[in-house]
């Protein structure tokens, strides 16, 4: 299988006009974003990442949800730290403000009815993947766009790690796909719904932060 040329690709955008963002969206149902985040607040959110990282403070990754939680590592082995919306680090609140400008624009311009968004630090120790997958969990509708941002200096293909993005929503994996190099402050924006994904083995330590934009729907009961 080879390699699509790259068609929802954008240059970088400036502060928050996201019209290029939007069209690539409506048209193909996902966007990459080089450049997304301001380097200022990209630096700021990598510090605190790197400090809450070797201060232990990430949990190893499971999968599912409520009592069906298991850490799988041959599935995914990265490690996770949740936001907390009411106790954000300067940084995180930069970031948090940055995607509920986008939240807004996106609602406007998509008509989306995103009401709630989500995010955790992630970081793909050196060694790790996350083999294919969804991101909607299959107990709620809630998560409606998936939104990757990362924060790796002097990132090169070699080092691994792409994002593996099936573009073709009927295919899935068994249609064309793209990698995407999880470069410093570039986006990666998808429905969650249906655009199957994976993280190809990484030879560095590989951090980004990862949010979902939600729609209003009722979760079903856990039991
Ligand atoms: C995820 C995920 C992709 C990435 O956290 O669900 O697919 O590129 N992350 O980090
Ligand atoms: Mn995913």
């Amino acid at each position: 299988m080879s390699t699509v040329r790259v068609t929802g690709v954008l240059p970088g955008e400036t502060s928050s006009d996201f019209s290029a963002l939007s069209e690539s969206l409506a048209k193909h149902g996902y966007a990459v974003v080089p450049g997304f985040l301001d380097r200022e607040v990209g630096d700021a959110l990598l510090e605190e990442a790197f400090t809450l990282w070797e201060d232990g403070e990430y949990r190893r990754a499971a999968i599912g949800r409520g009592d069906e939680q298991k850490v799988r590592a041959e599935i995914r082995s990265d490690h996770l730290l949740w936001l907390d919306e009411m106790a954000l680090s300067p940084g995180q609140k930069r970031y948090w403000d940055r995607m509920e400008s986008l939240r807004v624009a996106l609602n406007r311009d998509l008509f989306l009815g995103l009401f709630d968004f989500e995010a955790h630090l992630a970081c793909f120790p050196e060694g790790t993947r996350y083999r294919a997958h969804l991101d909607r969990h299959r107990d709620s509708e809630a998560r409606t766009l998936s939104a990757i941002v990362y924060l790796n200096e002097g990132w090169r293909p070699e080092d691994g790690g792409s994002l593996r993005l099936y573009t073709d929503r009927e295919l899935g994996v068994d249609g064309p796909w793209i990698d995407i190099v999880p470069e410093f402050g570039k986006l990666v924006i998808f429905l969650s719904a249906v655009f199957w994904h994976e993280v190809l083995p990484s030879s560095r330590d590989r951090h980004s932060i990862t949010g979902w934009f939600r729609q209003r729907v009722e979760d079903l009961p856990l039991l």
